[in-house]
């Protein structure tokens, strides 16, 4: 969230939206929230908070691309009145995720959308949760930083390309020739980072086709020769 507001701030933009798609109890939006606060008190950018989930806990899952054997349906339902009352700004979007993210960027004119977290666990609601970048591209930036939360696990779990959020995320970079999500390479290194799981689970998405793609935002422009 911090980086995609200084990129933001790069791009000339004042406001962001940040988005979790999958809620349950809420205990990851009320964190997106603080670290809006956070967030706008280091760059001035203000972040304005989105939460979709049906509201009742996970559908039935559709095949065995959903890892049936991880979650059921009723699974995560949400205490909506209790979770409304906790909450500061962040918006609740309660619905099937391929239902209300239909109109949603029209109906909400949300400022550019700069982070995402994708924590829907089955295939089927990620693949319908990607279709947020096929919205026009005054709704997002151009470099949108993702996490994905069910990625990384022990043999049990068994995440593999071939089901869950990683098939969702390579069938979505084959069909789409001008979008691609990619992981961000060596960012568990950058600036001295110890290795941690998260890192495997931030991808970027590029949207090579929006106009702010190729803007530079780099204050890098020399690199002198010193003296010996
Ligand atoms: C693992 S939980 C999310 C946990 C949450 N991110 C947290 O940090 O506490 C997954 C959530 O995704 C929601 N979900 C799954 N498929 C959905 C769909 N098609 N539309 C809307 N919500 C969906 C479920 O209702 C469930 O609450």
């Amino acid at each position: 969230m911090l980086q995609s507001a200084m990129l933001a701030r790069k791009l000339g933009h004042s406001r962001i939206s940040c988005i979790e798609f999958g809620v349950a109890g809420g205990a990851g939006l009320v964190a997106m929230e603080r670290h809006a606060e956070a967030t706008r008190a280091e760059t001035g950018v203000e972040v304005v908070v989105f939460g979709f989930d049906t509201g009742k806990g996970m559908p039935a899952p559709e095949d065995y691309r959903d890892m049936p054997y991880l979650w059921q349906a009723g699974y995560f339902a949400m205490d909506v009145p209790k979770l409304r009352a906790r909450l500061k700004s962040a918006r609740l979007v309660l619905g099937d995720v391929t239902e209300t993210l239909r109109n949603f960027a029209e109906q909400e004119n949300p400022p550019p959308i700069g982070f995402i977290a994708f924590d829907l666990d089955y295939y089927s609601s990620t693949v319908a949760a990607l279709k947020i970048f096929e919205t026009n591209h005054r709704y997002l930036l151009p470099r949108v930083a993702c996490y994905f939360d069910d990625m990384v696990g022990d043999i049990d779990w068994a995440y593999n390309d071939f089901t869950g959020e990683l098939l969702a995320v390579k069938e979505f970079n084959a069909q789409h020739k001008d979008i691609k999500i990619a992981p961000v390479s060596g960012l568990r290194f950058s600036n001295r980072r110890i290795p941690q799981i998260w890192h495997e689970q931030i991808f970027v998405a590029h949207l090579f086709t929006h106009p702010d793609y190729g803007k530079p935002i780099s204050e890098l422009t020399q690199l002198p020769l010193g003296a010996d």
